[in-house]
């Protein structure tokens, strides 16, 4: 009842674009996907364009901690000094984000996890939250950039904060230099963006990543692709991986 009442206030348009969505998703499969790869590889750019196309809620944990460490909930508190040193938070925090996330109506016919699960122990417990619900993850889209490439792509990013879109000052600039293109509003870069910080990064990723597309490799279901290729191509790698 509260949630009808609520609806009452939401303009003509957006519930018929919402509807027609609906109706665009209903025929699709189920589908249940992680992206890994080091930072700056391409999991956020690609994730909006997967989402769309296969009708699948993303759950970014990085977007969902920054969100948190922004509006100083004890969540956000808790995860802002590793954040800031490059270095992952606890598994236990961001297992209760994704479990409380895959929850939601728009994950029930599948999900992209960003940047989860990102050590062992993620992945084991995404596994035993999965199957008290029957499902299972379906593909693991393994994003292969070397180290060198990264730098750059991490410290020409930018930022819309409030929806997340990201550009880049030479790869994939905005339309005018530091705003956004949808909303006119400033771009900003993120506070982890720098090359010492990524450092750091990358350590975490080496050591505590790598084992999780070992453990999912065990499986028989990491597709790799070659992320080191315009954004473009690898778009079109995706679409055969989950065609
Ligand atoms: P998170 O936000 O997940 O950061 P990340 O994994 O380091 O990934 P990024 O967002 O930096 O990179 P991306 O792959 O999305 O790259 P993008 O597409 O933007 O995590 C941040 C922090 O949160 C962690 O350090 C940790 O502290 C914490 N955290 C999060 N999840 C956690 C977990 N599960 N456990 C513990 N801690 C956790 O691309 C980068 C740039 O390159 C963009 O400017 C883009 O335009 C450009 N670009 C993209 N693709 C291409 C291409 N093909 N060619 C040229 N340029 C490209």
């Amino acid at each position: 009842m509260a949630a009808a009442a609520q609806l009452e206030d939401v303009p003509n348009e957006s519930l018929f674009s919402e509807l027609l969505r609906r109706m665009k998703c209903a025929p699709k499969p189920e589908k249940r996907i992680i992206l890994v790869g080091p930072p700056g590889c391409g999991k956020g750019t690609q994730s909006p364009i997967i989402k769309e196309d296969f009708c699948l809620c993303h759950l970014a944990t990085g977007d969902m901690l920054r969100a948190a460490v922004a509006k100083q909930t004890p969540l956000g508190l808790q995860a802002k000094a590793a954040m800031d040193k490059g270095e992952l938070v606890t598994d236990d925090l961001v297992v209760g984000i994704i479990d409380e996330a895959l929850k939601r109506p728009s994950c029930s016919k599948g999900f992209i996890l960003d940047g989860f699960p990102r050590t062992v122990v993620q992945a084991e417990k995404l596994d035993a939250m999965l199957e008290t619900q029957g499902h299972k993850v379906d593909k693991v889209l393994n994003f292969n950039v070397e180290d060198s490439v990264l730098e750059e792509r991490i410290t020409g990013r930018w930022i819309h904060p409030g929806s997340g879109r990201s550009y880049h000052s030479k790869f994939a600039p905005p339309k005018v230099s530091g705003i956004d293109d949808v909303s006119g509003e400033p771009l900003i870069q993120r506070k982890d963006d720098t090359a010492e910080v990524l450092k750091s990064r990358l350590d975490a990723f080496h050591k505590q990543t790598t084992p999780v597309i070992a453990y999912y490799s065990q499986k028989g279901i990491v597709v790799d692709l070659q992320a080191e290729k315009p954004a473009k191509d690898v778009t079109s790698q995706i679409e055969k991986a989950l065609s």
